[in-house]
């Protein structure tokens, strides 16, 4: 495994963060994804991971405690910046849910994602090229609308998109929800692989069996606090024991880390 020269750590501390005044989400909330590891970030529906995602992105700032990216013994603090400013810093969100533009062509939501180098056409199209080199089937595509593409292909163009400006950090909400068992293999493949180029990934994901399979280091919250943290291997019947407990209050058991001998 490489890590990219430069690349960061990214890490949440003690952060305390809320939409509404006085209502927090996120209660003291550490967390630190280290350089060039798949970090994943679980929990029970509602338990905050997606905001806490969002706060790594810039997207929202902390009543309290800092967001940081880490880099030796440098550390810039990330602000609820613009688009900009977060791929200027090397960031790059793939967010929870559908965010393809449908209508436009695969090659222009690819654009979107250089919108930060626009001004540099021959860079801008070279980092496509490169995207579309990765991702062949984006390739074949590149003319046709983007909602005409399989739901497992929408979403490695979401993550082709995020890629365009050469991340070191790459910040994933649930990336097989809703998609074919192939297409998600395909994905984990694909944050493996970007782990292995020696990025930093953070992944948060329900889809336990696979995502676990993938992480490094695994984050468990519960009511936006992280309740265990560790490798799965460290975490062992301790994260058993916890997922447990939230997949009994209404969930699917069969994915559950105890199955995962049973795993293909
Ligand atoms: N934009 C928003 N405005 C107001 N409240 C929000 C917003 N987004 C999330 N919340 C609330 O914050 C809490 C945590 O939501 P969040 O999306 O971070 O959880 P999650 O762990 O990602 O859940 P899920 O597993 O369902 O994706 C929830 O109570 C949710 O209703
Ligand atoms: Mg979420």
């Amino acid at each position: 495994m490489t890590t990219r020269p430069g690349t960061s750590a990214i890490a949440l501390d003690d952060v305390t963060a809320e939409y509404f005044p006085d209502q927090p989400i996120l209660r003291g909330l550490s967390l630190h994804a280290p350089a060039g590891k798949i970090s994943l970030i679980i929990g029970p529906n509602g338990s905050g991971k997606s905001t806490a995602l969002r706060l790594l992105a810039g997207f929202l700032h902390p009543r309290e405690g800092d967001v940081w990216l880490i880099n030796g013994s440098s550390r810039t603090p990330i602000g609820a910046g613009q688009a900009h400013r977060r791929s200027a810093l090397g960031i790059a969100f793939v967010p929870q849910g559908h965010s393809v533009f449908p209508t436009m062509s695969v090659y222009d939501n690819l654009l979107v994602g250089a919108w930060p180098i626009r001004r540099e056409k021959k860079r801008a199209r070279q980092a496509i090229q490169t995207v579309l080199a990765r991702y062949p089937v984006l390739g074949d595509k590149r003319s046709a609308p983007a909602g005409s593409l399989s739901g497992g292909q929408q979403r490695i163009l979401e993550l082709a998109r995020a890629l365009v400006s050469d991340p070191d950090v790459v910040l994933v909400d649930e990336p097989s929800a809703g998609v074919a068992p192939a297409a998600a293999a395909t994905m984990y493949r694909e944050l493996e692989a970007l782990r292995d180029d020696g990025r930093t990934v953070v992944l948060v994901d329900q889809d336990l069996r696979p995502a676990l399979a993938i992480a490094d280091v695994v984050h468990v919250l519960q009511s936006g606090r992280c309740v265990s943290s560790g490798t799965s291997d460290e975490l062992g019947s301790d994260l058993d024991t916890l997922v447990k407990s939230w997949l009994s209050v209404g969930g699917d058991a069969t994915s559950t880390p105890s199955d995962e001998g049973a795993a293909s």
